[in-house]
């Protein structure tokens, strides 16, 4: 190769790499910790076999942490005398689970690489395997987030969506975030694993008439009316397959068997019901929306380069 087109071809590749500073990549780890992958998928599939909903637990973790000022893994942030964590907000109090698995993957992940995987990219990868050993699609997951030093209590009050929101306040949630309306019937498929508490579905199975009345009844043995009484009873939000990730979800919600309201909203003779038809008729076209929906969640306002820092453990900044 002549020399000039040598060094026009190394000004175009330091362009590209210089323009790709701030993406994630998949190979961002290849070099730096190629157990990385490995290490996070074996840890994941013991803590699914081990049970199964805490497949479900994982994913949850993942989207409650990109929808809080992007995926910056500021969900796991303790509180301290200075931080007003996440984990007291009140969509996530007494709810998320799976913080063990993550410090215990986080520990493995440091032995193999001291402070080189974010806590982020590992709840980006959990995700994924959970989705994957309960029987759902795969993804290739970008990679290269870091972590944030700091929570917001506040922002995950304000920006995580409700089980009371109608159809109009969820697509504005997730407009929020630059997902439309597809990718959020697509991700709200998640809810074909895991299970919710009575005082989550309660009003739900009370007050709405858009829920098949058997299902209402059968729901409201052990879920009472009145507050306070039954709050944490659970029940799986796919009574259909609980631990497949499948389409069912969206059969269900078809035949009025959602059980948030904010579920059955997504088929109500409203603008997305034509989608929740097509994903409970097409399992491969769910499965394909949902990848490509986890890719576009993961990618929300990655902190990268020099923002953030590497956590040594998940739940605290390092040095406080
Ligand atoms: C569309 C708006 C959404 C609302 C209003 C919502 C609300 C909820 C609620 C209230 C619960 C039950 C929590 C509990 O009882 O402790 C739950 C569970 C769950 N959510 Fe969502 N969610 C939404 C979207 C999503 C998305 C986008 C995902 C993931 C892609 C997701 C994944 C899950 C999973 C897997 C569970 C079960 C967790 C477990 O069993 O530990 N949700 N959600
Ligand atoms: C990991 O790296 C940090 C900072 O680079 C260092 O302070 C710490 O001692 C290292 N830990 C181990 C176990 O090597
Ligand atoms: C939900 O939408 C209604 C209008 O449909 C609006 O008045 C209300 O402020 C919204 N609530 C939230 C929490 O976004
Ligand atoms: C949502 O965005 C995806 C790409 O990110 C696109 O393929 C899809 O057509 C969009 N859907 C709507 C309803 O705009
Ligand atoms: C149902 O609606 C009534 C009237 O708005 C309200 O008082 C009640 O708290 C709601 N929830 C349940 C579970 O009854
Ligand atoms: C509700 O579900 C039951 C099965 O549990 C079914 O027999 C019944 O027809 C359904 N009701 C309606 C109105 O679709
Ligand atoms: C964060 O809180 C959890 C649960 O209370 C605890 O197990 C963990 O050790 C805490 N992390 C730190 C760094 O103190």
């Amino acid at each position: 190769m002549a020399s000039a087109s040598c060094l026009s071809l190394l000004v175009v590749l330091v362009a590209l790499a210089s323009a790709a500073s701030a993406q994630l990549s998949s190979t961002f780890y290849d070099t730096s910790c190629p157990r990385a992958l490995a290490t996070i998928k074996s840890a994941v599939t013991s803590a699914v076999n081990n049970e199964p909903r805490m497949g479900a637990s994982l994913l949850r973790l993942h989207f409650h942490d990109c929808f809080v000022d992007g995926c910056d893994a500021s969900v796991l942030l303790n509180d301290t005398a200075t931080i007003t964590g996440e984990q007291g907000a009140i969509p996530n109090r007494n709810s998320l689970r799976g913080f063990t698995v993550i410090d215990n993957i986080k520990a493995q992940v440091e032995a193999a690489c001291n402070q080189t995987v974010s806590c982020a990219d590992i709840l980006a990868v959990a995700a994924r395997d959970s989705v994957v050993a309960l029987g759902g699609p795969s993804w290739t997951v970008l990679l290269g987030r870091r972590d944030s030093t700091t929570a917001s209590k506040a922002n995950a009050e304000s920006d995580l969506p409700a089980p009371s929101f109608d159809l109009a306040n969820l697509t504005q949630a997730f407009a929020n975030k630059g997902l439309n309306v597809t990718d959020m019937v697509a991700l709200s498929g998640g809810h074909t694993i895991g299970q919710a508490q009575c005082r989550f579905f309660r009003d739900h199975i009370y007050n709405d008439t858009n829920i098949n009345s058997t299902l209402a009844s059968s729901l409201q043995a052990n879920c009472p009316r009145a507050s306070g009484s039954g709050d944490a009873t659970l029940a799986p939000l796919d009574a259909t397959s609980p631990t497949a990730f499948d389409n069912a979800y969206f059969s269900n919600l078809v035949s009025q068997r959602g059980l948030l309201h904010s579920d059955q909203e997504l088929f109500n003779g409203g603008g997305t019901d034509g989608t929740v038809r097509s994903f409970a008729s097409s399992s491969s076209a769910f499965s394909s929306a949902f990848a490509a929906a986890m890719v576009k969640m993961g990618n929300i306002s990655p902190k990268t380069g020099s923002q953030g820092q590497i956590r040594s453990t998940c739940s605290k900044v390092n040095g406080s």
